[in-house]
């Protein structure tokens, strides 16, 4: 594998799709004995998670629903610390076990954001699925149940992350060279 550039920064790789399978496989296994004998409804947090939840799903044997919310927080690089709504929730999940599937929380603030609007819709329980995590990011208390990789403070796109745009289509990660 070889560095590529995205606009105007270059990237390194970082984590190879073999690993990113591994950990899809510990989450989907234990979300499989976990959830046994419930229908849950799986609540796609798009745009950075779709190749995530594509693989993660295909390894769920659960009866169970898809849905999907669209949530908007970087700009380039960082993080603008708000987060712009733009497709809605349109499901009745009252009483039901939710899983939120995301790509990555850094911050935790687009977390903390459908975790408030879940609890009032009066979810049954409510539970988190990151493919990745950067502890040292994360500036929240609530707790993540699956954790596939966590990774150092650094800006990574591939795999359904993307820097302005661009690289969402990468099969790997890829790390920002500095
Ligand atoms: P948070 O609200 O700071 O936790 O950020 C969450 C969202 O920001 C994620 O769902 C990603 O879409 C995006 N994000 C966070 N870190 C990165 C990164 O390193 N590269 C690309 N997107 C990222
Ligand atoms: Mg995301």
């Amino acid at each position: 594998m070889t560095n590529i550039k995205i606009h105007d920064k270059i990237f390194e790789p970082n984590i190879k799709f073999a690993e990113i399978d591994l950990a899809t496989d510990r989450i989907a296994q234990k979300i499989n004995s976990d959830l046994k004998g419930k229908t849950p409804i799986f609540l796609v947090i798009l745009n950075g998670s779709f190749m995530f939840a594509g693989d993660l799903l295909k390894k769920i044997t659960l009866p169970c629903e898809v849905s999907f919310v669209k949530l908007a927080s970087y700009e380039g690089t960082k993080s603008t610390e708000k987060v712009r709504q733009l497709i809605g929730f349109d499901e009745d999940i009252t009483g039901r076990s939710v899983i939120i599937i995301e790509d990555i929380v850094d911050s935790g603030i687009t977390m903390e954001n459908v975790l408030k609007q879940l609890e009032s819709m009066g979810a049954a329980d409510v539970r988190i699925a990151t493919l990745l995590f950067k502890p040292a990011a994360f500036k929240k208390s609530y707790r993540i149940d699956y954790i596939g990789i966590e990774i150092p403070n650094d800006f990574i796109v591939g795999y359904g992350l993307d820097y302005d745009g661009q690289g969402r289509n990468l099969k790997d990660i890829y790390k920002i060279v500095k």
